[in-house]
């Protein structure tokens, strides 16, 4: 099925949900030999949200997912594709969408997750955007959602990259639209996605995996080494990070014949303040223009845009109508940016 000219896809609803546990600086400063100084200084973090022990991945999906259904003025039997983007599954198989489907009680549609980490919202925004086009689908429930509290390494070792990340998750509702006023009408315009595996190990979480010179893929010395903890290089993924981000925002907007200064709100991944500053410096992005949260999210991986965009809206930040910028960078190395009428 080809592409259908007449139908464009919009942001028809936004959601999001954290959980309530707040962790702050203060608090990993009893487990892990850091400082709430060091920790504002480098990544501007102040404070993170920290499941219970008893909830999913999918849990945080199903409550970000109901709360986007119901501002897209749906009912969840309206929705006809679910696509999960997490690096922190329910299970290694199958896949949070399964899971979360079954909580919805939408069987029978299908149910994909991906993967691409910290790029995993574009990404996915870039397959519902074409799944809507081609005329199959109308309603695509899109989920970034992460729980890291589980997987981190909570003890002085792992402080380099636990101070980072947080628990949360985003939805979003893509549907189809028609454009009559392109200048006004909600309507995803554009997205790039961009990968580069040769920078894989940069970023990464090894174990379990099939990718050990070992027999079984939870090779007996993984935990005695920490391969299942995520393992970074942070000045490399600084360096590229800002790279990748200017160069893949610029194409997205000129590409789709739009001037930087013309866009209304840029929502960037939450991977580091700096990154984003350095982004937005790099551009010359006004700072009031940039929508960040990392400052009470932490880093939630593919729930940080989502996310961002629930909270802009509530701040009044984001409102129907305006043009919207995104990028993302992370893991893989995979990057990627959007360019949407909200
Ligand atoms: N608390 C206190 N001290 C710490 C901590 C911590 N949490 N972590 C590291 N340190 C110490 C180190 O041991 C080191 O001490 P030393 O000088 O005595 O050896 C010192 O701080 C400097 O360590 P570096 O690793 O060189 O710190 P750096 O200045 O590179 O900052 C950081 C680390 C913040 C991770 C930085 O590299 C960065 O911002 N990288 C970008 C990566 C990123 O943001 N990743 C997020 C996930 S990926 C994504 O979403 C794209």
């Amino acid at each position: 099925m080809g592409v259908n000219p007449n139908i464009s896809s919009r942001i028809s609803g936004v959601g999001a949900f954290v959980p309530e546990k707040i962790m702050t600086n203060h608090d990993l400063e009893k487990m892990m030999d850091t400082s709430d100084e060091w920790i504002v200084q480098r990544t501007g973090i102040n404070q993170r949200h920290w499941v219970e022990q008893n909830v999913s991945t999918s849990d945080l999906g199903f409550k970000a997912s109901l709360d986007a259904i119901a501002d897209a003025g749906l009912k969840k039997e309206d929705i006809d594709m679910i696509i999960f983007a997490t690096l922190s599954p329910d299970h290694d198989f199958p896949g949070s969408a399964c899971f979360l489907q079954d909580k919805l009680g939408l069987s029978g549609i299908a149910a994909l997750d991906i993967r691409q980490q910290c790029s995993g919202f574009i990404y996915g925004l870039s397959i519902a955007d074409k799944f809507i086009q081609s005329g199959s689908h109308k309603n695509i429930l899109l989920v970034g959602g992460e729980i890291h509290s589980k997987g981190l390494d909570k003890t002085p070792n792992g402080r380099a990259v636990s101070v980072l990340f947080g628990d949360g998750a985003g939805a979003v509702i893509v549907s189809a639209t028609e454009v009559k006023d392109a200048s006004k009408d909600g309507h995803i315009i554009a997205t790039n996605l961009h990968a580069d595996g040769a920078f894989a190990k940069e970023l990464w979480l090894p174990g379990p995996g099939t990718g050990f010179d070992d027999p079984e893929r939870v090779p007996k010395t993984m935990i005695q080494e920490g391969w299942h903890y995520p393992q970074m290089n942070g000045k490399t993924v600084f360096v590229h990070a800002v790279k990748r981000m200017c160069e893949t925002l610029v194409h997205t907007c000129t590409s789709s014949g739009v001037k930087l200064e013309d866009v209304d709100l840029f929502l960037f991944h939450q991977a580091n303040l700096r990154i984003n500053d350095k982004v937005g410096e790099m551009l010359q992005i006004p700072a009031d223009k940039v929508f960040n949260t990392i400052q009470n999210y932490g880093n939630t991986t593919a729930a940080t845009i989502p996310l961002g965009m629930r909270d802009a809206i509530k701040a009044g930040k984001l409102k129907r109508g305006m043009l919207v910028a995104s990028a993302a960078f992370g893991s893989g190395f995979t990057w990627a940016s959007g360019l949407w009428r909200y």
